[in-house]
Protein backbone atom coordinates (compact mmCIF):
# COMPACT_ATOMS: atom_id res chain seq x y z
CA UNK A 1 0.00 0.00 0.00
CA UNK A 2 1.43 3.59 -0.85
CA UNK A 3 1.58 5.83 2.45
CA UNK A 4 0.38 9.14 1.85
CA UNK A 5 2.55 11.63 2.92
CA UNK A 6 1.66 14.38 5.23
CA UNK A 7 3.76 17.71 6.53
CA UNK A 8 4.29 18.14 10.10
CA UNK A 9 1.01 19.52 10.99
CA UNK A 10 -0.84 16.39 9.04
CA UNK A 11 -1.83 18.54 5.68
CA UNK A 12 -1.17 16.07 2.15
CA UNK A 13 1.57 17.42 0.56
CA UNK A 14 0.99 17.61 -3.50
CA UNK A 15 4.93 17.00 -4.18
CA UNK A 16 7.93 16.74 -1.84
CA UNK A 17 9.74 19.50 -4.34
CA UNK A 18 7.17 21.85 -5.17
CA UNK A 19 7.36 25.70 -3.95
CA UNK A 20 5.57 28.54 -4.07
CA UNK A 21 6.54 31.53 -6.20
CA UNK A 22 5.04 35.12 -6.91
CA UNK A 23 4.56 35.09 -10.50
CA UNK A 24 4.08 32.72 -13.40
CA UNK A 25 5.80 30.62 -15.52
CA UNK A 26 7.25 32.36 -19.07
CA UNK A 27 5.67 30.91 -21.61
CA UNK A 28 8.80 30.70 -23.80
CA UNK A 29 10.96 29.25 -21.26
CA UNK A 30 10.56 27.54 -17.97
CA UNK A 31 11.31 30.71 -16.12
CA UNK A 32 9.99 32.27 -12.36
CA UNK A 33 11.62 35.13 -11.47
CA UNK A 34 9.73 36.34 -8.57
CA UNK A 35 10.35 35.37 -5.12
CA UNK A 36 9.99 33.20 -2.21
CA UNK A 37 6.19 33.38 -0.64
CA UNK A 38 6.06 32.78 2.87
CA UNK A 39 2.38 31.75 3.19
CA UNK A 40 4.44 28.35 1.99
CA UNK A 41 4.02 26.54 4.89
CA UNK A 42 5.75 23.13 3.27
CA UNK A 43 8.73 25.03 2.64
CA UNK A 44 9.04 26.83 5.94
CA UNK A 45 8.18 23.71 7.68
CA UNK A 46 10.76 21.99 5.65
CA UNK A 47 13.23 24.50 6.55
CA UNK A 48 12.78 25.53 9.77
CA UNK A 49 12.70 21.30 10.99
CA UNK A 50 15.90 20.70 9.12
CA UNK A 51 17.89 24.06 11.22
CA UNK A 52 16.77 22.28 14.00
CA UNK A 53 17.39 18.84 13.28
CA UNK A 54 20.67 19.07 15.48
CA UNK A 55 20.59 18.30 19.06
CA UNK A 56 23.83 19.08 21.52
CA UNK A 57 25.57 15.87 21.81
CA UNK A 58 26.37 14.61 25.29
CA UNK A 59 29.69 16.51 26.55
CA UNK A 60 31.37 13.80 27.43
CA UNK A 61 30.42 10.04 26.14
CA UNK A 62 29.07 11.26 22.62
CA UNK A 63 30.04 8.72 20.80
CA UNK A 64 27.98 5.32 21.17
CA UNK A 65 25.45 2.57 20.98
CA UNK A 66 23.02 0.66 22.02
CA UNK A 67 20.14 -2.42 22.19
CA UNK A 68 17.18 -3.34 24.06
CA UNK A 69 16.58 -6.45 26.22
CA UNK A 70 16.12 -7.73 29.84
CA UNK A 71 17.32 -8.25 33.58
CA UNK A 72 16.91 -11.44 35.18
CA UNK A 73 16.99 -12.03 38.90
CA UNK A 74 19.03 -15.50 39.16
CA UNK A 75 19.85 -15.38 42.67
CA UNK A 76 17.89 -14.45 46.08
CA UNK A 77 19.21 -11.46 47.69
CA UNK A 78 16.68 -10.12 49.64
CA UNK A 79 19.00 -10.64 53.02
CA UNK A 80 20.61 -7.39 51.13
CA UNK A 81 17.88 -5.37 49.44
CA UNK A 82 14.28 -4.73 48.51
CA UNK A 83 14.88 -3.05 45.52
CA UNK A 84 12.54 -4.39 42.89
CA UNK A 85 13.30 -6.38 40.73
CA UNK A 86 15.23 -8.40 43.35
CA UNK A 87 12.22 -8.21 45.28
CA UNK A 88 9.89 -10.01 43.20
CA UNK A 89 11.86 -13.28 43.22
CA UNK A 90 14.07 -15.53 41.27
CA UNK A 91 13.19 -15.62 37.62
CA UNK A 92 11.67 -12.15 37.51
CA UNK A 93 12.60 -10.28 34.45
CA UNK A 94 12.47 -6.24 33.37
CA UNK A 95 13.07 -4.80 30.23
CA UNK A 96 16.45 -2.50 30.30
CA UNK A 97 18.30 -0.48 27.21
CA UNK A 98 21.63 -0.25 27.42
CA UNK A 99 24.33 2.02 25.69
CA UNK A 100 28.04 1.37 25.43
CA UNK A 101 30.20 4.79 24.40
CA UNK A 102 33.79 6.04 24.17
CA UNK A 103 34.30 8.73 26.72
CA UNK A 104 36.35 11.68 25.00
CA UNK A 105 35.66 11.44 21.24
CA UNK A 106 32.77 14.03 19.67
CA UNK A 107 29.69 11.19 18.23
CA UNK A 108 31.52 11.11 14.80
CA UNK A 109 34.92 10.02 16.18
CA UNK A 110 36.25 5.98 16.00
CA UNK A 111 34.16 3.80 18.56
CA UNK A 112 37.84 2.01 18.58
CA UNK A 113 39.79 4.94 20.57
CA UNK A 114 42.10 4.65 23.00
CA UNK A 115 39.30 5.59 25.80
CA UNK A 116 37.85 3.88 28.91
CA UNK A 117 33.66 2.80 27.55
CA UNK A 118 30.67 3.35 29.14
CA UNK A 119 28.44 0.81 30.02
CA UNK A 120 24.82 2.42 31.00
CA UNK A 121 21.56 0.28 31.86
CA UNK A 122 18.37 1.41 31.94
CA UNK A 123 16.10 -1.17 33.61
CA UNK A 124 11.91 -0.49 33.81
CA UNK A 125 11.21 -1.63 36.86
CA UNK A 126 7.79 -2.03 38.88
CA UNK A 127 9.28 0.77 41.10
CA UNK A 128 10.51 3.05 38.56
CA UNK A 129 13.67 3.53 36.31
CA UNK A 130 17.13 2.32 37.66
CA UNK A 131 20.10 3.18 36.14
CA UNK A 132 23.73 1.72 36.30
CA UNK A 133 26.12 3.99 34.40
CA UNK A 134 28.75 2.60 34.92
CA UNK A 135 32.08 2.22 32.92
CA UNK A 136 34.43 -0.89 31.61
CA UNK A 137 36.87 -0.63 34.93
CA UNK A 138 36.78 -1.14 38.36
CA UNK A 139 38.48 2.39 38.97
CA UNK A 140 38.30 5.91 38.05
CA UNK A 141 40.45 8.72 37.13
CA UNK A 142 39.66 10.55 40.36
CA UNK A 143 37.66 10.96 43.56
CA UNK A 144 37.33 14.89 44.17
CA UNK A 145 33.99 15.59 41.86
CA UNK A 146 35.48 19.61 41.31
CA UNK A 147 38.48 17.78 39.28
CA UNK A 148 36.23 16.56 36.47
CA UNK A 149 35.54 19.67 34.31
CA UNK A 150 38.68 20.03 33.95
CA UNK A 151 40.02 16.90 33.49
CA UNK A 152 38.31 16.91 30.36
CA UNK A 153 40.14 19.70 28.38
CA UNK A 154 39.78 17.50 24.96
CA UNK A 155 41.23 19.73 22.70
CA UNK A 156 43.67 22.49 22.60
CA UNK A 157 41.71 25.73 23.40
CA UNK A 158 44.14 27.29 20.53
CA UNK A 159 44.22 24.92 18.16
CA UNK A 160 41.33 22.47 18.74
CA UNK A 161 43.57 19.64 18.68
CA UNK A 162 44.20 16.96 20.34
CA UNK A 163 47.06 17.99 23.28
CA UNK A 164 48.79 14.74 24.79
CA UNK A 165 51.33 17.57 26.43
CA UNK A 166 47.58 19.11 28.35
CA UNK A 167 46.55 15.43 29.09
CA UNK A 168 49.76 14.89 30.79
CA UNK A 169 50.33 17.91 32.65
CA UNK A 170 46.50 17.04 34.36
CA UNK A 171 47.43 13.55 34.95
CA UNK A 172 51.06 13.95 36.32
CA UNK A 173 49.43 16.98 38.88
CA UNK A 174 46.72 14.54 39.69
CA UNK A 175 48.36 11.09 40.28
CA UNK A 176 45.52 9.29 41.75
CA UNK A 177 44.36 8.78 38.31
CA UNK A 178 47.35 6.18 37.95
CA UNK A 179 45.22 2.81 38.33
CA UNK A 180 42.41 4.37 35.09
CA UNK A 181 45.99 5.51 33.29
CA UNK A 182 47.52 2.41 33.19
CA UNK A 183 44.58 0.16 32.50
CA UNK A 184 43.87 2.75 29.49
CA UNK A 185 47.05 2.52 28.34
CA UNK A 186 47.45 -1.25 28.40
CA UNK A 187 45.69 -3.38 25.57
CA UNK A 188 42.44 -2.94 28.03
CA UNK A 189 42.12 0.19 26.80
CA UNK A 190 41.24 -0.71 23.46
CA UNK A 191 38.33 -3.50 23.57
CA UNK A 192 37.50 -5.12 20.58
CA UNK A 193 33.69 -4.90 21.05
CA UNK A 194 30.82 -3.84 23.33
CA UNK A 195 29.90 -6.94 23.89
CA UNK A 196 33.36 -8.51 25.10
CA UNK A 197 33.90 -6.26 28.40
CA UNK A 198 33.07 -6.25 31.81
CA UNK A 199 31.36 -3.70 33.85
CA UNK A 200 31.73 -1.94 37.12
CA UNK A 201 29.96 0.36 39.16
CA UNK A 202 33.04 1.89 39.90
CA UNK A 203 31.38 3.64 43.18
CA UNK A 204 30.22 2.32 46.54
CA UNK A 205 26.06 2.35 46.88
CA UNK A 206 24.30 1.52 49.73
CA UNK A 207 21.90 -1.41 49.62
CA UNK A 208 18.91 -1.85 52.02
CA UNK A 209 16.67 -4.49 53.32
CA UNK A 210 12.76 -3.34 54.48
CA UNK A 211 13.94 -3.78 58.22
CA UNK A 212 16.94 -0.83 57.35
CA UNK A 213 19.45 -3.73 57.38
CA UNK A 214 21.95 -2.33 54.82
CA UNK A 215 25.67 -2.93 53.04
CA UNK A 216 27.63 -1.11 51.27
CA UNK A 217 27.56 -2.50 47.83
CA UNK A 218 29.50 -2.55 44.35
CA UNK A 219 28.39 -4.09 41.29
CA UNK A 220 30.07 -5.86 38.09
CA UNK A 221 28.72 -7.02 35.43
CA UNK A 222 30.96 -9.78 33.70
CA UNK A 223 30.74 -10.78 29.79
CA UNK A 224 29.85 -13.88 29.00
CA UNK A 225 31.42 -13.25 25.34
CA UNK A 226 34.91 -13.36 26.93
CA UNK A 227 37.64 -10.23 26.67
CA UNK A 228 39.31 -9.15 23.65
CA UNK A 229 41.08 -5.96 23.26
CA UNK A 230 42.62 -4.62 19.81
CA UNK A 231 46.78 -4.09 20.57
CA UNK A 232 47.78 -0.22 19.15
CA UNK A 233 48.25 -1.07 15.73
CA UNK A 234 44.67 -3.25 15.75
CA UNK A 235 42.64 -0.23 17.11
CA UNK A 236 44.31 2.78 15.05
CA UNK A 237 43.90 0.50 11.65
CA UNK A 238 39.82 -0.42 12.60
CA UNK A 239 39.54 3.12 13.57
CA UNK A 240 40.59 3.95 9.73
CA UNK A 241 38.71 1.87 8.88
CA UNK A 242 35.37 1.70 10.19
CA UNK A 243 34.89 4.68 12.35
CA UNK A 244 31.81 2.61 13.49
CA UNK A 245 33.37 -0.90 14.34
CA UNK A 246 31.84 -1.15 17.75
CA UNK A 247 28.37 0.14 16.81
CA UNK A 248 28.15 -2.37 14.12
CA UNK A 249 29.58 -5.09 15.42
CA UNK A 250 27.22 -5.02 18.25
CA UNK A 251 24.03 -5.04 15.77
CA UNK A 252 25.38 -7.45 13.83
CA UNK A 253 25.57 -9.81 16.58
CA UNK A 254 21.56 -9.34 17.69
CA UNK A 255 20.50 -9.71 14.40
CA UNK A 256 22.43 -12.93 13.87
CA UNK A 257 20.93 -14.18 17.35
CA UNK A 258 23.96 -14.09 19.51
CA UNK A 259 22.75 -12.17 21.89
CA UNK A 260 25.13 -10.68 24.10
CA UNK A 261 24.82 -11.82 27.83
CA UNK A 262 26.50 -10.68 31.14
CA UNK A 263 26.25 -12.02 34.37
CA UNK A 264 25.95 -9.54 37.07
CA UNK A 265 27.11 -9.94 40.76
CA UNK A 266 27.73 -7.50 43.83
CA UNK A 267 30.22 -7.04 46.66
CA UNK A 268 29.39 -6.21 49.71
CA UNK A 269 31.00 -4.47 53.07
CA UNK A 270 29.46 -4.27 56.41
CA UNK A 271 29.71 -0.47 57.91
CA UNK A 272 31.96 -2.37 60.33
CA UNK A 273 34.18 -3.92 58.03
CA UNK A 274 34.20 -0.38 56.11
CA UNK A 275 35.97 1.04 59.55
CA UNK A 276 39.28 -1.69 58.95
CA UNK A 277 39.04 -1.39 54.94
CA UNK A 278 42.77 -0.30 54.46
CA UNK A 279 41.43 2.47 51.77
CA UNK A 280 37.91 5.19 52.34
CA UNK A 281 34.85 3.46 51.16
CA UNK A 282 34.24 6.13 49.14
CA UNK A 283 37.01 6.35 47.40
CA UNK A 284 36.35 5.62 43.36
CA UNK A 285 40.02 5.32 42.99
CA UNK A 286 40.71 2.22 44.83
CA UNK A 287 39.03 -1.41 43.81
CA UNK A 288 37.84 -4.06 46.05
CA UNK A 289 39.70 -6.73 46.25
CA UNK A 290 37.46 -9.60 45.13
CA UNK A 291 39.11 -12.25 47.35
CA UNK A 292 38.21 -10.11 50.20
CA UNK A 293 34.94 -9.40 49.33
CA UNK A 294 33.75 -11.94 46.71
CA UNK A 295 31.62 -11.59 44.09
CA UNK A 296 27.79 -12.63 44.83
CA UNK A 297 25.74 -13.49 41.56
CA UNK A 298 22.67 -12.20 41.39
CA UNK A 299 21.32 -11.77 37.78
CA UNK A 300 22.14 -11.66 34.06
CA UNK A 301 21.29 -9.26 31.18
CA UNK A 302 20.90 -10.14 28.00
CA UNK A 303 20.48 -7.61 24.38
CA UNK A 304 18.07 -9.24 22.25
CA UNK A 305 16.81 -6.22 20.16
CA UNK A 306 18.29 -3.67 18.37
CA UNK A 307 16.70 -0.25 17.87
CA UNK A 308 14.37 0.58 15.02
CA UNK A 309 15.04 3.98 15.34
CA UNK A 310 18.30 4.60 16.71
CA UNK A 311 17.53 8.44 17.33
CA UNK A 312 14.24 7.77 19.34
CA UNK A 313 15.34 4.84 21.18
CA UNK A 314 19.47 5.16 21.36
CA UNK A 315 20.59 9.34 21.48
CA UNK A 316 17.67 9.88 23.37
CA UNK A 317 18.88 7.50 26.44
CA UNK A 318 19.29 9.90 29.62
CA UNK A 319 20.79 7.92 31.86
CA UNK A 320 21.18 8.93 35.73
CA UNK A 321 22.89 7.46 38.82
CA UNK A 322 20.28 9.61 40.75
CA UNK A 323 17.12 6.88 39.09
CA UNK A 324 17.34 4.54 41.73
CA UNK A 325 14.64 2.40 43.44
CA UNK A 326 13.51 1.89 47.16
CA UNK A 327 16.26 -0.41 48.39
CA UNK A 328 19.38 1.13 46.87
CA UNK A 329 20.88 4.30 47.98
CA UNK A 330 24.00 6.02 47.54
CA UNK A 331 27.22 6.53 49.27
CA UNK A 332 28.77 9.55 50.75
CA UNK A 333 31.05 8.88 47.80
CA UNK A 334 31.50 12.98 46.57
CA UNK A 335 31.84 12.23 42.96
CA UNK A 336 28.63 9.91 43.05
CA UNK A 337 26.95 12.93 44.74
CA UNK A 338 28.03 14.95 42.24
CA UNK A 339 26.62 12.75 39.51
CA UNK A 340 23.38 12.68 41.20
CA UNK A 341 22.80 16.41 40.40
CA UNK A 342 25.13 16.20 37.02
CA UNK A 343 23.08 13.94 34.91
CA UNK A 344 19.53 15.11 35.13
CA UNK A 345 20.82 18.55 34.94
CA UNK A 346 23.17 17.48 31.26
CA UNK A 347 19.56 16.36 30.35
CA UNK A 348 17.57 19.43 31.16
CA UNK A 349 19.69 21.07 28.48
CA UNK A 350 20.26 18.39 26.03
CA UNK A 351 16.63 16.55 25.50
CA UNK A 352 14.61 19.55 27.53
CA UNK A 353 12.74 20.46 30.75
CA UNK A 354 10.52 17.11 29.91
CA UNK A 355 13.16 14.70 29.02
CA UNK A 356 11.71 11.82 30.94
CA UNK A 357 8.20 12.02 29.11
CA UNK A 358 10.32 10.29 26.14
CA UNK A 359 8.97 7.21 25.67
CA UNK A 360 12.78 5.49 25.98
CA UNK A 361 13.36 7.08 29.38
CA UNK A 362 9.32 7.23 30.59
CA UNK A 363 9.09 5.16 33.72
CA UNK A 364 6.12 2.68 34.07
CA UNK A 365 3.93 4.59 35.58
CA UNK A 366 4.56 8.13 36.23
CA UNK A 367 1.80 10.04 38.60
CA UNK A 368 2.38 13.31 40.04
CA UNK A 369 2.29 16.89 40.21
CA UNK A 370 4.36 18.31 37.45
CA UNK A 371 2.49 20.15 34.79
CA UNK A 372 3.49 21.93 31.60
CA UNK A 373 6.72 23.25 30.22
CA UNK A 374 8.21 22.16 26.81
CA UNK A 375 7.11 19.58 24.77
CA UNK A 376 4.44 18.37 27.34
CA UNK A 377 2.58 15.34 25.62
CA UNK A 378 0.84 13.69 28.63
CA UNK A 379 -1.20 16.60 30.37
CA UNK A 380 1.20 16.78 32.62
CA UNK A 381 -0.02 14.15 35.39
CA UNK A 382 0.88 11.14 33.98
CA UNK A 383 -1.82 8.51 35.29
CA UNK A 384 -3.57 11.20 37.25
CA UNK A 385 -6.90 12.30 35.42
CA UNK A 386 -6.17 15.23 33.36
CA UNK A 387 -7.98 17.80 35.23
CA UNK A 388 -6.02 16.04 38.56
CA UNK A 389 -5.15 18.99 40.99
CA UNK A 390 -1.92 20.00 41.07
CA UNK A 391 -1.28 19.29 44.88
CA UNK A 392 -2.03 16.42 47.63
CA UNK A 393 -5.87 16.57 47.11
CA UNK A 394 -8.42 15.23 49.01
CA UNK A 395 -10.92 14.97 46.77
CA UNK A 396 -9.85 15.60 43.44
CA UNK A 397 -8.69 13.06 43.21
CA UNK A 398 -7.80 11.76 46.54
CA UNK A 399 -4.13 10.71 46.90
CA UNK A 400 -1.68 8.38 48.92
CA UNK A 401 2.17 8.30 49.60
CA UNK A 402 4.41 5.35 50.24
CA UNK A 403 7.29 6.19 52.70
CA UNK A 404 10.36 4.01 52.44
CA UNK A 405 9.70 1.17 55.04
CA UNK A 406 13.31 2.12 56.28
CA UNK A 407 14.66 5.34 58.13
CA UNK A 408 17.14 7.08 56.14
CA UNK A 409 18.47 8.57 59.06
CA UNK A 410 19.77 5.37 60.32
CA UNK A 411 20.96 4.32 57.54
CA UNK A 412 23.59 7.65 56.70
CA UNK A 413 27.09 7.11 57.60
CA UNK A 414 27.43 9.48 60.94
CA UNK A 415 29.07 12.56 60.42
CA UNK A 416 31.96 13.21 62.55
CA UNK A 417 32.25 15.93 64.74
CA UNK A 418 34.21 18.92 64.59
CA UNK A 419 33.71 22.10 62.37
CA UNK A 420 30.41 22.06 60.33
CA UNK A 421 32.15 22.69 56.95
CA UNK A 422 35.53 21.15 55.91
CA UNK A 423 36.93 22.32 52.41
CA UNK A 424 39.40 20.23 50.55
CA UNK A 425 40.26 17.59 48.05
CA UNK A 426 41.78 14.33 49.23
CA UNK A 427 45.54 13.95 49.39
CA UNK A 428 47.88 11.80 47.40
CA UNK A 429 49.71 8.95 48.97
CA UNK A 430 51.88 6.17 48.80
CA UNK A 431 48.70 4.32 49.37
CA UNK A 432 47.70 4.88 46.04
CA UNK A 433 50.08 3.18 44.16
CA UNK A 434 49.47 0.09 46.14
CA UNK A 435 46.78 -1.49 43.45
CA UNK A 436 48.60 0.32 40.47
CA UNK A 437 51.41 -2.33 41.71
CA UNK A 438 49.41 -4.94 42.31
CA UNK A 439 47.62 -4.62 38.60
CA UNK A 440 50.96 -4.29 37.33
CA UNK A 441 52.65 -7.43 38.82
CA UNK A 442 49.96 -9.65 39.56
CA UNK A 443 46.83 -8.81 37.44
CA UNK A 444 48.60 -7.98 34.07
CA UNK A 445 49.34 -10.30 31.53
CA UNK A 446 52.94 -9.93 30.10
CA UNK A 447 51.21 -8.46 26.96
CA UNK A 448 49.39 -6.32 28.77
CA UNK A 449 52.45 -5.29 30.75
CA UNK A 450 54.45 -4.89 27.27
CA UNK A 451 51.81 -2.88 25.58
CA UNK A 452 51.42 -0.85 28.48
CA UNK A 453 55.07 0.42 28.76
CA UNK A 454 55.19 1.06 24.77
CA UNK A 455 51.69 2.76 24.30
CA UNK A 456 53.07 5.15 27.67
CA UNK A 457 56.43 5.64 25.43
CA UNK A 458 54.67 6.66 22.73
CA UNK A 459 52.45 9.07 24.36
CA UNK A 460 54.89 10.16 26.23
CA UNK A 461 57.35 11.07 23.58
CA UNK A 462 54.78 13.36 21.97
CA UNK A 463 55.01 15.65 25.22
CA UNK A 464 56.81 18.77 24.22
CA UNK A 465 57.60 20.14 27.97
CA UNK A 466 60.32 18.54 29.43
CA UNK A 467 59.13 18.62 33.40
CA UNK A 468 55.42 17.60 32.49
CA UNK A 469 57.34 14.36 30.43
CA UNK A 470 59.67 13.75 34.04
CA UNK A 471 56.97 13.81 36.44
CA UNK A 472 54.57 11.82 34.02
CA UNK A 473 57.30 9.14 34.57
CA UNK A 474 58.28 9.71 37.89
CA UNK A 475 54.54 8.56 38.73
CA UNK A 476 55.02 5.70 36.78
CA UNK A 477 58.31 4.77 39.38
CA UNK A 478 55.98 4.80 42.13
CA UNK A 479 53.66 2.23 40.99
CA UNK A 480 56.69 -0.09 40.54
CA UNK A 481 60.67 0.58 40.32
CA UNK A 482 60.67 -1.66 36.91
CA UNK A 483 57.87 0.17 35.16
CA UNK A 484 59.54 3.18 35.75
CA UNK A 485 62.87 2.22 34.21
CA UNK A 486 61.45 0.83 31.15
CA UNK A 487 59.65 3.54 30.63
CA UNK A 488 62.59 5.43 31.50
CA UNK A 489 64.72 3.90 28.92
CA UNK A 490 62.09 4.76 26.25
CA UNK A 491 61.79 8.28 26.76
CA UNK A 492 65.49 8.99 27.38
CA UNK A 493 65.00 9.89 31.23
CA UNK A 494 65.70 8.70 34.40
CA UNK A 495 62.71 8.29 36.75
CA UNK A 496 62.28 9.00 40.59
CA UNK A 497 59.46 8.97 42.64
CA UNK A 498 59.46 11.55 44.27
CA UNK A 499 56.95 10.00 46.96
CA UNK A 500 59.49 7.50 47.90
CA UNK A 501 62.56 8.15 50.28
C1 LIG B 1 31.97 14.12 38.77
C2 LIG B 1 32.10 13.08 37.94
C3 LIG B 1 31.28 12.93 36.69
C4 LIG B 1 30.49 13.84 36.05
C5 LIG B 1 30.21 15.28 36.44
C6 LIG B 1 29.93 13.18 34.89
C7 LIG B 1 29.08 13.78 33.97
C8 LIG B 1 28.59 13.18 32.84
C9 LIG B 1 27.80 13.84 31.85
C10 LIG B 1 27.37 15.30 31.90
C11 LIG B 1 27.49 12.93 30.90
C12 LIG B 1 26.66 13.15 29.64
C13 LIG B 1 25.28 12.60 29.87
C14 LIG B 1 24.32 12.88 28.75
O1 LIG B 1 24.38 13.93 28.12
O2 LIG B 1 23.42 12.03 28.52
C15 LIG B 1 28.08 11.69 31.30
C16 LIG B 1 27.96 10.51 30.61
C17 LIG B 1 28.35 9.29 31.13
N1 LIG B 1 29.07 9.07 32.28
FE1 LIG B 1 29.72 10.45 33.55
N2 LIG B 1 30.36 11.88 34.85
C18 LIG B 1 31.18 11.68 35.93
C19 LIG B 1 31.81 10.52 36.27
C20 LIG B 1 31.48 9.29 35.76
C21 LIG B 1 31.86 8.01 36.33
C22 LIG B 1 32.68 7.85 37.61
C23 LIG B 1 31.30 7.04 35.55
C24 LIG B 1 31.31 5.54 35.70
C25 LIG B 1 31.49 4.90 36.86
C26 LIG B 1 30.60 7.70 34.46
C27 LIG B 1 29.90 7.07 33.46
C28 LIG B 1 29.24 7.71 32.44
C29 LIG B 1 28.59 7.03 31.35
C30 LIG B 1 28.51 5.53 31.14
C31 LIG B 1 28.04 8.02 30.53
C32 LIG B 1 27.28 7.80 29.23
C33 LIG B 1 25.82 7.57 29.50
C34 LIG B 1 25.09 7.32 28.20
O3 LIG B 1 25.39 6.32 27.56
O4 LIG B 1 24.22 8.13 27.85
N3 LIG B 1 30.73 9.06 34.63
N4 LIG B 1 28.78 11.87 32.47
Amino acid sequence: MLMRIKDGAGHPVASPYDYQRAGTVCATIFQIRGPLLLQDFHLIDLLSHFDRERIPERVVHAKGSGAHGYFEVTHDISNITMAAPFSEGVGTQVPLSMRFSTVAGESGSPDTNRDPRGFAIKMRTSQGIWDWVFNNTPVFFLRDPTKFPPFHPQRDPQTNLRNPTIQWDYWSQNQEAIYQIMILFSNRGTPKSWAQMHGWSGHTYKWVTADGNWHYVQLKITSQQGIENFNATEAKATAAENPDHNTQDLRDRIEAGNFPTWTVSVQTMTPEQSQKFRYDVNDLTKVWPEDEYPLLEVGKIVLNKNPENWFAEIEQLAFSPSNMVPGAEPSNDPVLQARLFSYPDTHRYRLGGNYLELPVNCPVAVRNFQRAGWARVDGGAGTLPPNAANYPSSFNPPVSFVKRPYNLSAIADPVTPGPAITQGTYELSLLDFEQPNTLYNKEFSDEERQSLVSNVIDALNSVTIQDIKQRSLNMFACVDDKLGAAIGTGVGLTPKCALKP
